[in-house]
């Protein structure tokens, strides 16, 4: 075929006189470098590379010719003159693609690209489109990249790793996937990030930060755990999860106002709804009805709802800064035995001053707070009448009623254990 020859003229003309033949040069080894053009040309008369391809040094612009299939890695490290690179007629490589530290480097396209191992887009602050056509990845790590979005990996089904940080131009990502089987990451991109996983049904962890709004319609399952933290998210409506197998964690979202759970009934690890501090009424997750570590919930709220918690495994410790909240429901779940683990503290805003040092040293860590709390003997004198109980005040602290008062200096450290773990599992 006059196609077929014209590479291959161009493949033989480009190699010296004295190079192998071609399915020689196909087979590159375990690290083949290239560090000009020429050398990538030496494979323009193949189909398939065989072995680890390395591009670095001072190339201007740089294309791969003509090779459709990878059976190995491709990484191109380090080539800070890169401009632009190409190599559209790819469509598979078995290992890695690695992109790293090109300075300059302001396009890659891929464009025939559907199956890769793992992509690896780091330290490429000057790009601003990657183009694929990816329908198969194992892991996606895209990091400290001038990328205003992604979509290269828009038609991805379902990914092991899913991890997008650092990237403060990248302002929105809509995906397809369905299924993300380690962890689906996403923080430190452009402020006011949109990113919406509407087909996405179940993950193992789920962490968002730095995020201004987030949709995951479909979403049914997280068998780890899922983290909201630091987002600047108003409105959160999750309204197909019914299962975290973890620990939920819901901090420091200062804008958040909404939070729409309505499907959750098991939280396996710790429920952590903390420090967001515009959450006037939490009333989103009327259907928790089993938390298998403890739970915590603190801030600035007026209203908590907590109606079909049936079972937690762990301790309490509810605490807000507003006045106006009653802690006798909760009271009254503890003392039917549904609060499991030893520690339990319900504190509202109207502690009297005698209590602010106490308050104020508590900040410095949750933990230690608790265990003050904790190995306090101050109850509560609030009526049982949870109806005209809307007056009680100040900090409530008990044991689980089954132990005696001389228990409660070792719970108050196991809780505290339960508040190391969760601590852990937010890292
Ligand atoms: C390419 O590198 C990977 C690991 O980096 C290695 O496992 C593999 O054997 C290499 N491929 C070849 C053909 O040497
Ligand atoms: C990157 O390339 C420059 C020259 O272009 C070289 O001096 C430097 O050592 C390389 N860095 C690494 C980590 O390979
Ligand atoms: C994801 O979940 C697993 C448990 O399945 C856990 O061991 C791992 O640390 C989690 N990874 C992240 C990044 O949260
Ligand atoms: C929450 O989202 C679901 C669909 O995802 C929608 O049907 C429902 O109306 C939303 N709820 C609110 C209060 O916005
Ligand atoms: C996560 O849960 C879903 C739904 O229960 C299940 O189909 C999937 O296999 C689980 N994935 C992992 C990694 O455990
Ligand atoms: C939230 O972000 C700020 C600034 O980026 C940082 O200082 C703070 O530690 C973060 N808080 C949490 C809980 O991650
Ligand atoms: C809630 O979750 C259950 C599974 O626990 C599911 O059968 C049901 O359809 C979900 N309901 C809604 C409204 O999403
Ligand atoms: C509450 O949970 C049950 C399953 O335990 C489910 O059938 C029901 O649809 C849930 N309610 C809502 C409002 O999603
Ligand atoms: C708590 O809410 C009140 C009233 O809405 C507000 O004035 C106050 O600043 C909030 N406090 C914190 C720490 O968010
Ligand atoms: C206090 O709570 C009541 C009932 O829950 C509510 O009607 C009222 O608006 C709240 N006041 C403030 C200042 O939040
Ligand atoms: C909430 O904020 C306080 C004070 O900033 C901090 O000590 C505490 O650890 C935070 N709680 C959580 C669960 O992040
Ligand atoms: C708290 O309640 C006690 C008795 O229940 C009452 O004497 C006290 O005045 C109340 N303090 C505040 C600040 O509401």
């Amino acid at each position: 075929m006059q196609f077929k020859s014209t590479i291959l003229a161009t493949a033989l003309l480009s190699v010296s006189a004295s190079a192998a033949s071609i399915p020689s040069q196909c087979s590159i080894g375990t690290s083949a470098t290239a560090t000009a053009q020429a050398d990538l040309d030496k494979y323009a008369g193949c189909e398939t590379l065989y072995g680890n391809l390395t591009i670095t040094g001072e190339l201007g612009s740089a294309a791969l010719a003509n090779v459709q299939k990878i059976d190995g890695s491709l990484k191109i490290f380090n080539a800070t003159s890169l401009g632009t690179f190409s190599a559209d007629s790819i469509e598979s490589i078995t290992g890695a693609l690695d992109l790293q530290s090109l300075t300059i480097l302001t396009s890659a396209s891929f464009g025939s690209l559907k199956e890769v191992d793992s992509i690896n887009l780091v330290t490429l602050p000057a790009i601003t489109t990657f183009a694929s056509n990816l329908e198969t990845a194992n892991n996606i790590y895209i990091s400290d990249t001038s990328l205003e979005s992604v979509d290269g990996f828009s038609v991805l089904q379902s990914v092991n790793v899913f991890n997008i940080n650092n990237n403060r131009y990248l302002t929105s990502i809509k995906s397809s996937l369905k299924t993300v089987s380690d962890s689906l990451q996403f923080d430190s991109n452009g402020d006011d990030a949109i990113i919406s996983f509407d087909n996405l049904i179940w993950a193992n962890n789920i962490t968002l930060r730095d995020v201004n709004q987030a949709s995951f319609a479909s979403l049914q399952t997280v068998n780890a755990s899922m983290g909201f933290i630091n987002n600047s998210i108003e409105s959160l409506n999750i309204s197909q999860l019914s299962k975290v197998g973890q620990t939920f964690t819901v901090v420091s979202n200062d804008e958040l106002t909404k939070l729409q759970f309505p499907n959750l009934t098991a939280v396996g690890g710790g429920f952590v709804v903390a420090n967001n501090t515009a959450l006037k009424t939490i009333d989103g997750f009327k259907n928790l009805s089993t938390v298998g570590g403890a739970i915590i919930v603190t801030g600035n709220f007026t209203e908590l709802d907590l109606s079909s918690l049936k079972s937690v495994r762990g301790g309490a410790d509810f605490e807000t800064k507003s006045g106006n909240f009653s802690c006798s429901p909760l009271k009254k779940l503890q003392q039917k035995g549904s609060i499991q683990g030893d520690s339990f503290v319900c504190k509202n805003g109207a502690v009297s001053s005698s209590k602010v040092s106490s308050k104020t040293s508590s900040h410095s860590s949750s933990a230690t707070s608790v265990v003050r709390a904790a190995s306090s003997t101050i109850s509560s004198s609030s009526s049982d009448s949870s109806s005209t109980d809307s007056s009680s005040n100040g900090t409530s602290s008990s044991s689980s009623s089954s132990r005696g008062a001389g228990a409660q200096f070792a719970p108050a450290s196991s809780f505290m254990g339960a508040i190391a773990a969760i601590a852990v599992a937010l890292l």
